[in-house]
C-alpha cells in the first residue's frame, strides 16, 4: 500500500528539501523499532530532550535504557549517497546527507517511515515486531523484521544500492567487552552472528543481556554483498562503491575499539515505479533464557522456541520465510485493536492502545517447553523484579483482551512457588525474584512488602481469568491460597496499616482509601470465587463481609463536605484526594459492591483537579500514572473519560521525555518527575486496555 503524500508533491514542485514529517496518529516519545523482548528492545528517541523529533535519519537508535544500539541505513541513488537510519558519518568525518522523512505512522505492531530520496525515489521502511497472542510458536521467537521498499517516484528509472548494518553494541551493555562475530549462509539466507565473546549466562550490564547470539540476516543473492569490520571502513566501502567486499574482520576486540559493524549491501539495479522490497531480520537466540526456582528446584528454563526448532539457523530461516503470514496476522491484530478502540472511545483512545502493545508484550518472554510453558515478565526500568504481581495487575487487561490464557501462564510461577510451600508469609508474594532473569523466589519472605495490594490483585485476576474463560477448575485448584489471602484481607484491608501500595515511589501511608478499596473488592471477588466453586458458606460469608466493609469504607474514605465531595487519599484527611483507580475492578468483575453514587462523585470531581496533562495521582505530588488514569477513566462518565484520554494523548505528543513510554510523568511539565526514578518501557502501559475488558465491551477476547 502506498501513500500519495501532499508534502512530497509540494516539495518536488517548489523545490523545498526539508519538508516536515507527519506523525500518525501521534509522535510518541520514542518510536518502536525492534521491540520483542526485554533484551530485544530498540527504539528511536524522539522527544525534545535529546531526541531529534522522530526522524529516523540523523539519530542513533537506542536500547530502551538509553545506550546507543547502532543500526545504520544508507542508500545510493544514481551514485549519490544518503543516510536513512542512524547518524552516519562519512570517511572524512562529516555527516552523510539524510533522506527526507515525509511520514511516520505506527500501529500496534509496526512503525512505518516514508522517505523521499532526492525527489527521485521513495522508501517505505517498515519495522514489524510480530505479536501473536494465540500462536505461541511465533510469539516465542525473539525476532523482528525490517522491510525496505524502494520505488521510483519521478517516472524515470534509477540506479539504486541499499545498505544496512548493526554494530556490536547490541551484544553487551559494557562497551569495553570483547565481541566476536562471524558471517555465514543457510540455503536461503546470508547472516551475521555476533555475541559477547565470553558468554555470561543470565547476566546483564545496563539491562542488556551478556549471553546469546544476535542474528542479522537477509536473503542471499548474486546482488548481495557483506562485510564485517570497523564502522568507518564498512560504511565507507558502501559510500564509495555501493557494494561490500565480502570480507570478514577477525580481529575480535572491545565493542568501543573501532566499533565493529556487520553490514549488508544490496544492488537493486534499475528501480522503476514497481517497488522493490528488501527484507532484513534481527533477533536474539538464547538456548536457555531464565533460571526458575519452581517445584523442580532452581533450574535453567529453555527458550520456548527451542521446542519448535532444532537450531538457531532453522529458526531464522523459518522466521524470514514467514514474513507474509506474520504480516497478515499482525495486520489483523492491528485492525482489531484500532477498530475496537475507536468504537470504545474514539481515535484518541486508539492512539493510546496501539502505542502500548509492543512495549507491553516485549516485557514478557515465553519459556519452558510446549508441555510445560511459563511466561516470565521483567519489571523493566523500575527494578528488574520478575513477575511482580502489582505490575502484572495493571498490565493484565491487555492479556484478557488478547488471550486470557497468557495471564494464567504468567501467573503460573507465582502459584508454583507459593503452593509448593516456598513462601512463608500469609499474604501474597510481591514477585518471584529480585532481578530478571533469575527467578530465585523468596523463601525468606523478604520480598518488597505490599500485603493488601498483592492479595487483592491475585484474587481479582484469578476471578477475571475465569470470567473470561469459564474455567472454574482454575479456582478450585487454587482455592486454598485464595482463601488464605482473603482471610488476610478480612483482618487487614478495611483499616490498612502503614504500608506500600503499588505506587511505592510515593512511600508508606496508613489508612489509604484506594488501597482499602482494593482489599474490600478482593474479599468481594472471593465471594464470587466461592460461589463458582460451590463453597456456599464461604460465598455467603465473604459477600456479606465485603458489603459490610464497603459501607464502613464510605464513612471513612469520603470527604463528604468538600466541594465537590470526593474520596480522600487517606481516611479523615479531608483536604487530600487521589485517583480512585481500584474502583475499576468492581465494574470489571460485575461485583456491584461500590454504589453508583461513588462512581458519579469521582466523575464530577476529577475535572476540578485536572492539570495540563492529566489528573495527579494524589495530593502529595503533581505527578501521575497513565495506567491508573485509564483505569479511573474506564469507569467514569463519558465526558470525564474523554478528558483523561485527551490529556494522555496530548502528553504523548508533547512530552519532552525521549525514551519508550513512561507510565509516570509530571502533569504540569510532561517530563519525568524530579523526585522519582524514571519509569521507561514498563509493561503496565497494557493497562490502557481497561475500557476494552469491561463487561459488554466490544473487543472481548473470548473465542478469538
Ligand atoms: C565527505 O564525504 C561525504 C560522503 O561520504 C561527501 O558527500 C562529502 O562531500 C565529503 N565532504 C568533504 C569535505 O570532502
Ligand atoms: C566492563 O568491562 C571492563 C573490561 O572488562 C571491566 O573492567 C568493567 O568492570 C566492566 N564494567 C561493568 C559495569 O561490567
Ligand atoms: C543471575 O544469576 C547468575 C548466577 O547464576 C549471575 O551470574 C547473574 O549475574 C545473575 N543475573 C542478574 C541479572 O542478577
Ligand atoms: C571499491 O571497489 C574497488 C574494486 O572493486 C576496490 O579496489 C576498492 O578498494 C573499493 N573501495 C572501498 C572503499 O572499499
Ligand atoms: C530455591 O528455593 C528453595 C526452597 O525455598 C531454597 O531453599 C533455595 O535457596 C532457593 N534457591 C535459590 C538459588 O535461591
Ligand atoms: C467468615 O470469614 C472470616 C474470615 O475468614 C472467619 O473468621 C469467619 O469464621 C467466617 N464465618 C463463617 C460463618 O464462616
Ligand atoms: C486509621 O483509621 C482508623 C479508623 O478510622 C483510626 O482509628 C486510626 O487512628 C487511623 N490511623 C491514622 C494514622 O489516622
Ligand atoms: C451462587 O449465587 C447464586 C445467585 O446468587 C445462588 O443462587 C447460588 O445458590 C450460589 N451458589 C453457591 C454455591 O453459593
Ligand atoms: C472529614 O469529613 C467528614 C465528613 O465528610 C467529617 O465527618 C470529618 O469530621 C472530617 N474530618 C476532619 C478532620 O475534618
Amino acid at each position: 500500500m502506498r501513500l500519495i503524500h501532499l508534502p512530497l508533491l509540494l516539495s518536488s514542485i517548489i523545490g523545498v528539501t526539508t519538508a516536515a514529517s507527519s506523525f500518525t496518529p501521534a509522535r510518541p516519545p520514542a518510536l518502536p523499532l525492534a521491540v520483542k523482548s526485554p533484551y530485544l528492545n530498540t527504539w528511536l528517541p524522539a522527544g525534545r530532550d535529546g531526541g531529534n523529533g522522530g526522524y529516523l535519519a540523523g539519530e542513533w537508535p537506542i536500547f530502551w535504557a538509553g545506550q546507543v544500539a547502532a543500526w545504520a541505513g544508507l542508500i545510493r541513488v544514481d551514485g549519490d549517497a544518503y543516510t536513512w537510519m542512524g547518524a552516519v558519518r562519512g570517511r572524512n568525518g562529516s555527516d552523510v546527507q539524510t533522506v527526507t522523512q515525509i511520514a511516520y505512522s505506527y500501529t500496534s505492531t509496526k512503525s512505518v517511515f516514508t522517505m523521499d530520496v532526492g525527489g527521485k525515489v521513495e522508501m517505505s521502511i517498515t519495522f514489524l515486531s510480530p505479536v501473536t497472542p494465540h500462536d505461541y510458536k511465533r510469539q516465542s521467537l525473539i525476532f523482528s523484521y525490517l522491510n525496505v521498499e524502494v520505488t521510483s517516484t519521478d517516472g524515470s528509472e534509477h540506479d539504486v544500492q541499499l545498505y544496512s548494518d548493526i554494530s556490536a553494541e547490541w551484544v553487551s551493555g559494557n562497551r569495553s567487552d570483547i565481541a566476536s562475530w562471524d558471517h555465514d549462509t543457510t540455503s536461503t539466507l546470508s547472516y551475521h552472528r555476533a555475541r559477547r565473546q565470553e558468554q555470561l549466562a543470565y547476566s546483564e550490564v545496563s539491562d542488556q543481556s551478556q549471553w546469546g547470539d544476535y542474528y542479522w540476516a537477509t536473503e542471499d543473492s548474486e546482488t548481495l554483498t557483506f562485510q564485517s569490520g570497523g564502522d568507518a571502513v564498512v560504511r565507507g566501502s558502501f559510500l564509495s562503491n555501493g557494494s561490500l567486499p565480502d570480507t570478514k574482520d577477525t580481529n575480535f576486540r572491545p565493542i568501543n575499539e573501532d566499533y565493529p559493524v556487520f553490514g549488508f549491501a544490496k544492488d537493486l539495479g534499475n528501480v522503476g515505479s514497481a517497488g522493490i522490497d528488501t527484507l532484513f531480520t534481527i533477533g536474539l537466540c538464547q538456548d536457555y533464557a531464565i533460571q526458575f526456582n519452581g517445584s523442580d528446584g532452581y533450574q535453567p528454563q529453555p527458550s520456548l522456541w527451542k521446542s519448535y526448532f532444532d537450531s538457531d539457523t532453522d529458526a531464522i530461516d523459518w522466521f524470514y520465510q514467514d514474513y507474509s503470514t506474520s504480516s497478515e496476522m499482525s495486520a489483523e491484530l492491528d485492525s482489531k485493536i484500532q477498530s475496537d478502540s475507536v468504537g470504545a472511545a474514539g481515535q484518541k483512545y486508539a492512539t493510546l492502545t496501539t502505542l502500548s502493545v509492543l512495549q507491553a508484550f516485549a516485557a514478557i518472554q515465553l519459556v519452558g517447553t510446549s508441555e510445560k510453558m511459563y511466561i516470565f515478565q521483567k519489571e523493566i526500568s523500575s527494578n528488574g523484579n520478575m513477575n511482580t504481581v502489582d505490575v502484572i495487575f495493571p498490565f493484565h487487561p491487555l492479556l484478557l483482551y488478547t488471550n486470557p490464557e497468557l495471564l494464567a501462564i504468567l501467573l503460573e510461577p507465582l502459584w508454583e512457588i507459593q503452593e509448593g510451600g516456598n513462601y512463608p508469609n500469609k499474604y501474597s508474594m510481591h514477585d518471584i525474584g529480585a532481578h530478571y532473569p533469575n527467578a530465585t523466589g523468596h523463601p525468606d519472605g523478604l520480598d518488597e512488602e505490599m500485603p493488601v495490594e498483592e492479595c487483592g490483585n491475585m484474587l481479582i485476576m484469578a476471578l477475571a481469568y475465569v470470567q473470561h474463560t469459564g474455567k472454574t477448575d482454575y479456582l478450585k485448584a487454587h482455592y486454598k491460597l485464595l482463601k488464605q489471602w482473603t482471610q488476610f484481607l478480612v483482618s487487614d484491608s478495611l483499616i490498612p496499616a502503614s504500608q506500600l501500595s503499588t505506587d511505592d515511589f510515593a512511600g508508606h501511608l496508613e489508612n489509604q482509601t484506594n488501597l482499602a478499596l482494593k482489599g474490600i473488592i478482593g474479599i468481594g471477588a472471593m465471594g464470587q470465587i466461592a460461589n463458582l466453586t460451590g463453597n456456599t458458606e464461604d460465598a455467603a460469608n465473604y459477600t456479606a463481609i465485603s458489603r459490610d466493609y464497603i459501607e464502613k469504607w464510605e464513612d471513612l474514605g469520603i470527604a463528604k463536605n468538600a466541594n465537590p465531595p470526593h474520596t480522600t487519599l487517606a481516611y479523615g484527611q479531608n483536604k487530600t484526594h487521589g485517583l480512585l483507580y481500584n474502583i475499576f475492578s468492581d465494574r470489571q468483575l460485575s461485583l456491584d459492591l461500590v454504589p453508583q453514587s461513588i462512581y458519579d462523585m469521582q466523575s464530577e470531581f476529577y475535572p476540578t483537579v485536572e492539570g495540563r496533562y492529566g489528573v495527579p495521582l494524589d495530593t502529595r505530588h503533581s505527578y501521575t500514572k497513565g495506567d491508573w488514569e485509564m483505569w479511573a477513566a474506564a469507569v467514569s462518565s463519558s465526558s470525564t473519560r474523554d478528558m483523561f484520554i485527551a490529556d494522555l494523548a496530548k502528553w504523548i505528543n508533547e512530552t519532552p521525555t525521549n525514551k519508550a513510554l513512561s507510565d509516570l510523568y509530571d502533569t504540569e511539565t510532561g517530563d519525568y518527575p524530579v523526585d522519582t526514578p524514571q519509569f521507561i518501557a514498563r509493561p503496565v502501559v497494557g493497562g490502557v486496555f481497561s475500557l476494552l475488558v469491561l463487561p459488554g465491551a466490544a473487543g472481548g477476547s473470548s473465542g478469538a
